[in-house]
């Protein structure tokens, strides 16, 4: 059996693995017709990248990213919008793997900052998943609002949120 992991670009094709990793994250109550609309928009966006990870020939990790100019650092910002590795899998190696590869894909494009945004709650912020693979922590604080019904997806502090909404 061969364990290593394969990362490549998401096309159309993986949007039903896409939308169960999605689940996966968090976020079970959404309607695929809803999630394919923005599949599609993602896919379409030059700013964004979706990756897949194959592990054992089959996809259980997803990860979108964003790239854009900040004034204040004078060069590009990379986020990473969400990041997700199925179920079954998870300790295997597969998001260290989607964290290396996004840090390469970084520094290789010469990028000023990658970022993400997640929950103090979440067990793989309190197990130091980050921290451990590279990040420092910000002493930021996320302001929000939301314009639209996102349906029951709990408060700002709940599990469920990667870049919570
Ligand atoms: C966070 C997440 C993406 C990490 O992916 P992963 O494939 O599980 O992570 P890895 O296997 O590469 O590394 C996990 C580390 O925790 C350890 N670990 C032990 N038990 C584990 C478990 N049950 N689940 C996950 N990691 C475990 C691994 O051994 C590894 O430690 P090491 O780096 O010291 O070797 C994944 O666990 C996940 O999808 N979690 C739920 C959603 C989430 O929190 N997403 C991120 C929101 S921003």
């Amino acid at each position: 059996m061969n364990n290593s992991v394969a990362i490549r670009k998401a096309t159309e094709s993986d949007m039903q693995t896409a939308f169960k990793l999605i689940g996966e994250l968090g976020y079970p109550d959404l309607a695929f017709t809803e999630f394919a609309t923005a599949y599609e928009s993602v896919l379409k966006q030059p700013a964004m990248t979706l990756l897949v990870a194959e592990y054992n020939g089959d996809i259980v990790g997803l990860a979108s990213i964003s790239r854009r100019p900040q004034l204040r650092l004078a060069g590009d910002l990379i986020t990473i919008d969400e990041l997700v590795v199925a179920e079954n899998v998870r300790g295997s190696g597969v998001g260290r793997a989607i964290l290396h590869y996004i840090k390469s894909m970084s520094r290789d494009s010469a990028v000023r900052r990658l970022e993400l945004e997640t929950t103090r709650t979440r067990e793989s912020y309190e197990r130091g998943f980050y921290i451990k693979n590279g990040f420092t922590e910000a002493n930021s604080a996320v302001m929000r609002i939301n314009f639209a019904n996102l349906g029951n997806t709990g408060t700002d502090d709940d599990w469920r949120t990667c870049n919570s909404r």
